[in-house]
């Protein structure tokens, strides 16, 4: 989708982060925007934000961990704005622990928010960009989709599966006008989950993993649907390599993914106890 003026976006996980990011690079492309999260306040405050650009924003108070809310956001964005271009399915929480000591409730919130909804609301939104033959979806996965890191199975497992799916939607309705895109972001330096993480813990991963920022993730977003990427991998320096090579030599890249992530993450999992 080349020309994103005046077309709508949902953006799942507006109220905070990267979705807010996301939410004003959107708008600036001159988007109209439906907004989803739970907290309302924050919500409201990033569509009055957007509307300051010309755009319609709206916000939806939306627990996407709820099918009945997911079903509510679709109903309320087609009578409000008619169609729906693009969805971005941002929302997401992280759970790191060591996995024999991760409460069992964690592994399916987690799921349940980060992959299920992911689902669910890309089911609800479909018949509207199928029968438009128009659509592309954006889902927000993470490196750790790209090789599962040691205490963050869960998250990882979600972001995997958010990544598998993006591959098959692109296959299935591949020249019916619809496509999807997976963004795979690396450490966002500057908000976001992985920054209240490393405030806590007070370090960061180790300088040679790199990082990114929210304003490259958001770009990407962009170039994800202008571009009708597959995957769009968002850190400096660029590890697209590295994960090639992890598949060709499974055993060593496991073993540099868990050289360079594990102290950082069992931190991040013990100092949430
Ligand atoms: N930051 C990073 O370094 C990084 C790296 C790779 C991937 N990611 C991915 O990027 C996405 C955004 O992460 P972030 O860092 O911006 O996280 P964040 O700052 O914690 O924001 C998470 C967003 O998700 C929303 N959310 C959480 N649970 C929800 C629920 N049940 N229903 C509706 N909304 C919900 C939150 O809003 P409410 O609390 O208001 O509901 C918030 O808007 C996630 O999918 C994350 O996995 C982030």
């Amino acid at each position: 989708m080349k020309d994103l003026k005046g077309r709508l976006a949902i953006i799942t996980g507006a109220s905070a982060g990267l979705g807010v990011r996301v939410a004003r690079v959107l708008g600036r492309e001159g988007m109209n925007l439906v907004l989803a999260a739970r907290s309302a306040d924050a919500l409201e405050a990033v569509a009055a934000e957007v509307r300051a650009l010309g755009v319609k924003a709206i916000a939806v108070p939306t627990d996407v961990s709820d099918e009945s809310q997911l079903q509510r956001l679709v109903e309320r964005s087609v009578a409000e704005f008619g169609a729906i271009d693009v969805l971005v399915n941002n929302a997401g929480i992280e759970a790191f622990r060591a996995f024999h000591e991760i409460d069992p409730a964690d592994i399916r919130r987690t799921i349940d928010v980060n992959l299920t909804a992911t689902l669910l609301l890309t089911r609800y939104v479909l018949p509207h960009m199928v029968q438009a033959r128009r659509g592309h979806i954006v889902n927000m996965a993470s490196l750790a989709g790209k090789q599962g890191p040691a205490y963050g199975a869960a998250y990882g497992a979600t972001k995997a599966g958010m990544i598998a799916f993006t591959q098959s939607l692109r296959s299935e309705y591949h020249g019916k006008g619809v496509s999807a895109s997976a963004v795979c972001p690396g450490f966002a330096s500057d908000g976001g989950i992985y920054e209240v993480i490393r405030q806590r813990i007070g370090h960061g991963t180790p300088w040679y993993v790199g990082s990114t920022t929210a304003e490259a993730v958001s770009r990407a977003v962009v170039k994800a649907i202008k571009q009708d990427r597959p995957d769009l991998i968002v850190n400096s320096p660029a590890l697209r390599p590295l994960f090639t090579f992890c598949q060709a030599f499974p055993r060593l890249g496991e073993w540099i993914v868990r050289k360079s992530t594990i102290k950082f993450l069992k931190q991040a999992g013990t100092s949430q106890r």
